[in-house]
């Protein structure tokens, strides 16, 4: 029983440019054990979001991934979307690090925390008994959007939509 939680293998990520092939992720390989955190730093356009969205199933259309990238065993790359669901939003999430563009200004803070919630554990809005906390989020957050709160609550509101 190995304690590796994800543990990437020469991945690469290329995207088709209208001048070319842009090869933005150059063989990373890295692991995350049980109980250990792992930042990866580098320069801006160095590829870190990119690693990551690869292995989510999130690249952009014109991207293309190989490499392995396993979760608790499961291999993620090259999987339909059913099957990723089964760990995205569940086992795994993102915080996107912009909440400027991440958060919808057309939508409730909280209906954009409790949609991942809906979505991923299948609970209905005219349901809310079985999940009591997505409706207490969406009372905790009942009226402003998106668009009119200050930027230290977007970050808040973001991670928790994660
Ligand atoms: N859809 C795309 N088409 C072409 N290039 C892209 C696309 N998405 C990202 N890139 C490029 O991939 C590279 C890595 O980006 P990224 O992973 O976002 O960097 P960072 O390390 O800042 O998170 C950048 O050069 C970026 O321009
Ligand atoms: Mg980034």
């Amino acid at each position: 029983m190995t304690d590796t939680v994800l543990d990437i293998r020469d991945l690469n990520v290329r995207f088709d440019g209208e001048d070319g092939e842009i090869h933005a992720v150059k063989g990373v390989s890295l692991s995350v054990a049980k109980g250990e955190t792992l930042a990866v730093v580098g320069e801006s356009g160095s590829g870190k979001s990119q690693t990551m969205m690869a292995v989510m199933g999130l690249l952009a259309a014109n991207g293309r991934v190989t490499g392995s990238a396993l979760y608790r065993g499961m291999e993620l790359i090259g999987q339909p979307i059913k099957t990723l669901n089964t760990v995205r939003g569940v086992k795994m999430t993102m915080i996107f690090q912009e909440p400027m563009t991440s958060l919808d200004p057309l939508y409730t803070i909280g209906d954009q925390i409790a949609e991942p919630i809906r979505y991923h554990r299948k609970v209905s809005r005219r349901k809310p008994g079985r999940a009591p906390w997505s409706c207490s989020i969406s009372s905790v957050f009942p009226t402003p959007n998106a668009g009119s709160i200050p930027i230290r609550m977007k970050c808040r509101a973001a991670s928790a939509s994660a």
